[in-house]
Order: C-alpha cells, then sequence, then structure tokens
C-alpha cells in the first residue's frame, strides 16, 4: 500500500507535535494515514486511497462525512457568524429536540467535548449530594477528567482482588486523593458491585456507568447488573449519571432505554453534534438546577467560550433531525447482520474468536468465549497480535478498522458495504485458520 504522502506529513509532524501527532489515540502503525477528505462512509487518504470508514471518528460520524444537511446548516451558519457571547435559538431548538428523545432529560447544558460532559455530570453530582466520590467501572473510558481516569488502564500486576478492585493510577504523579475519592467497580459483577456501593455509601455523589464500555470490551450488560447498579444507588442517595456519549447512537432515546436504566443525569457528546465538537450533560429539571443562577448562587458554575457556539448546534440539529426511529431501527439490522456474518465465519473456520457489541457497535475478540466484563476482555500478547491481523488485513484491504478491532457502522452504509465487512473478515479467518495448521 502507497503511504509516501502520509509518511512525509509524518515527518512534518514530528517536527511540531510530541510524537508527531495531537491525539494519542491517533493510529501509526507504523505511520498514521492522514485523511485527505470524507465523503459519505468513504475516506480518502492523502495518497489517494479510498476505505470504507469503519471508525467514524470514534464512532461520532453516524451519519458519514460531509452529510449534505450538516454542511448545508454548516454553510448558512458560517456566512451569519460562529460564536457570540449571546445565546442564539439554535442553541435551544438542538436542547428541545434532545429534551424531547431522551427519558429523564428535562433540562441541558451544552458543553465542547465528552470530558466536558462528563466533568460537568460528576460535579453536579457531587454538588447535589454533598459527597466528593465516584464509583466506575474498571477499564472503562469516560474522558480526560482524573477522577474518571482511575482504573482505567488497570492490568493483572495490579487490578487487585475480583470482588474489591484496586484503584489505579493512569499517570505518574496522579494525586493520591483523586484515587482516594475513587471507588472501582467491575463490570457485570452485580453482587460486588452493589457491595462495594453501599460500603461506600456514605461518601459516594455517583456511580458512572457507560451502558456499553467501548475500551472495556465493547460489552453489553446484564440486567441483574443494571438493577443491583440502580436499586442499591437509590436506596442510599447516590446518584447514578449514564455516560452516553458514545452509545446514544444505541437507539433513537439512547442507550439507558435500551437496557432500562433510569439515569440521574446523563454525559451527551459525539452523534450530537453532526460532526461538529459537542458535549451535553442533561437531567430532571430539579438536578440540572445545580447549574442555574437562582438565589444562592450556582452550586456548580459552568460556562465555556465556545460552549454551544451555532455551528455545532446547526449541525447537530440537521445530524439528529435525520435520526430517525427507522434510521435507528435500520442501523441495530445492520449490526445485527455484520455481527452474524461474522459469528459465521468464525464458527466455519474454527476460530478461537468472538464478537460482542450491540446496535451499531460491534467488536472482535481472539477470545473463544466472548468477554464478560473489562478482565476477561483483556488481551494476552498472542489474541493482540491475532486482532493485529486482522486489524490489518482490513487496512489493506481498503477497511478502515482502529487498532482495537472495533467496527462502527454508519448511516450512509449500503447493503454491499455490509456484504464487504463480512466477506473480508471471512478471508481474513480463512488465512488465519490456514495458519493455525
Ligand atoms: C464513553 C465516553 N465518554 C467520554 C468520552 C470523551 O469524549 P470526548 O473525546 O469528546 O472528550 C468518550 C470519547 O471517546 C467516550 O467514549
Amino acid at each position: 500500500m502507497t503511504r509516501s504522502k502520509s509518511v512525509e506529513a509524518f515527518k512534518r509532524g514530528l517536527n511540531v507535535f510530541p510524537d508527531g501527532t495531537t491525539r494519542i489515540t491517533i493510529e501509526r502503525d507504523p505511520y498514521p494515514i492522514y485523511a485527505a477528505r470524507g465523503e459519505g462512509a468513504a475516506l480518502f487518504d492523502v495518497d489517494g486511497r479510498r476505505f470504507l470508514d469503519l471508525h467514524g471518528n470514534f464512532t461520532a460520524l453516524i451519519n458519514g462525512h460531509a452529510f449534505a444537511p450538516v454542511v448545508e446548516a454548516v454553510t448558512r451558519q458560517l456566512r451569519d457568524g460562529t460564536c457570540f457571547a449571546n445565546p442564539t435559538e439554535a442553541e435551544i431548538a438542538l436542547a428541545a429536540l434532545i429534551c424531547g428523545r431522551i427519558p429523564g432529560v428535562e433540562r441541558l447544558r451544552f458543553v465542547n467535548s465528552g470530558t466536558e460532559a462528563v466533568m460537568f455530570a460528576v460535579k453536579a453530582a457531587r454538588a447535589m449530594t454533598g459527597r466528593p466520590a465516584i464509583a466506575k467501572i474498571e477499564g472503562a473510558y469516560h474522558g480526560g477528567y482524573d477522577w474518571v481516569e482511575v482504573s482505567q488502564t488497570s492490568a493483572s500486576t495490579n487490578w487487585g482482588p475480583p470482588h474489591a478492585p484496586a484503584n489505579t493510577s493512569y499517570y505518574r504523579g496522579m494525586p493520591e486523593r483523586v484515587l482516594d475519592d475513587v471507588v472501582t467497580l467491575r463490570f457485570n459483577d452485580a453482587e460486588g458491585a452493589a457491595a462495594l456501593i453501599e460500603q461506600h455509601a456514605d461518601r459516594l455523589a455517583a456511580v458512572l456507568l457507560d451502558p456499553m464500555p467501548s475500551r472495556a470490551g465493547l460489552i453489553e450488560p446484564t440486567p441483574a447488573f443494571v438493577t443491583a447498579i440502580q436499586q442499591t444507588a437509590a436506596r442510599h442517595g447516590v446518584l447514578v449519571i449514564a455516560d452516553e456519549v458514545l452509545n446514544l447512537r444505541q437507539s433513537y432515546h439512547g442507550a439507558s432505554a435500551r437496557i432500562g436504566l433510569k439515569p440521574d443525569i446523563v454525559a451527551l457528546g459525539k452523534i450530537i453534534g453532526g460532526g461538529f465538537p459537542i458535549g451535553a450533560i442533561g437531567g430532571l429539571a430539579d438536578i440540572m438546577d445545580v447549574f442555574s443562577k437562582k438565589p444562592g448562587g450556582p452550586l456548580v458554575p459552568q460556562g465555556g467560550t465556545f460552549s454551544a457556539n451555532p455551528v455545532s448546534m446547526v449541525a447537530g440539529r440537521a445530524g439528529m433531525e435525520a435520526l430517525t426511529p427507522a434510521v435507528f431501527d435500520r442501523l441495530a439490522a445492520a449490526g445485527d447482520t455484520v455481527r452474524s456474518g461474522l459469528r459465521q465465519s468464525i464458527s466455519r473456520h474454527g476460530l478461537s474468536f468472538s464478537v460482542t457489541g450491540a446496535a451499531s457497535l460491534l467488536r472482535v475478540h481472539a477470545k473463544a468465549v466472548a468477554p464478560l466484563d473489562y478482565r476477561d476482555a483483556v488481551e494476552t500478547p498472542a489474541e493482540r497480535a491475532a486482532i493485529s491481523r486482522y486489524v490489518n488485513h482490513f487496512i489493506e484491504a481498503g477497511l478502515l478498522v482502529p487498532a482495537s478491532g472495533m467496527i462502527c457502522l454508519s448511516t450512509p452504509m449500503t447493503e454491499e458495504d455490509l456484504q464487504l465487512i463480512i466477506e473480508t473478515f471471512d478471508a481474513y479467518a480463512a488465512l488465519e485458520a490456514q495458519q493455525a495448521t
């Protein structure tokens, strides 16, 4: 595969960025693929190669690239100004759309990223309860706020016993105080999670739960786990924060509605911005009052120079309006088609692989039995090597997949695109099976 222009760009990037790019999450094996443009489900790199984009900028691009209604809305807005120190009607329109769809969201505040949304959700929970600590899931990613980064990369060498997961730091120098104010829970361990919430309830502001944490394996929660979190938290006045920054795309009403979770606060991002930077914190009116300027002043002051900028607002509205219940159903059916195609291929070739995920997201694991939680999902070196072979096979074949092996579907993908994913995987599975014999 020609990558000469990407190689050349990377050399220039190394002169101005630590490590050559501006995000740790950019993949380079050994060079990043520099994007030139995107169109629908396709991404074209600077060397002129066309890829089927199964990454979708970390799942944000549910309508694909350069979605016409978004392009039109944004073009109009650019001529009218891109940001003001005044509210706009555009922010009301997008907020009304979200409040109309997501159960339990009566009021919201816009910010610029999922990181900010989770951060303000945590602060709101602290202000509501007067308690400092949060409980979070081992291995789950929630952006770059210190408390939510705890135990994100725990390993078998430091993760502690299964019934009492250790709090591990994410970067050298992370204050010990941060670790003290976090309780780490294991995903899908209903009894263990309930016991830990109970044990620490008097200092817990909230349980932070991504309904299908991608980095922890893209695993669905069991109904028993959801019930245990919900009931135990409610019994002790601990709030439940659903981080739906990534998983709102599971259905028209979001992910919590799909799994029967009733969160007190919801953190949103990615798809609600139509491809532009965004985040939002939503909840019932009385909870969201922590952000209001009523007598006594706001409990949680929240601003942001670019928060609710009208470009993100009109883009988000155009993107979200196109996502009707029927569109979400079609995306979920597409996910089912690919998951079942991959599973058939795995069984036909006798591979020790499994597939997790729901709706428009799926992840391939080089494990015979689908993992149930982060500890199950952590890869051995041999499993990592197998996933890297699958990812490289896809990239060579012109399908862009992140190193994790997650596949993200978008609305412009056709039936042929879905079959191409299945056929490409089948070709890889045949090679893998051949090498194993
Ligand atoms: C579940 C979850 N929460 C929060 C974030 C952070 O969002 P952002 O990258 O917009 O800051 C992400 C990003 O991938 C995410 O997947």
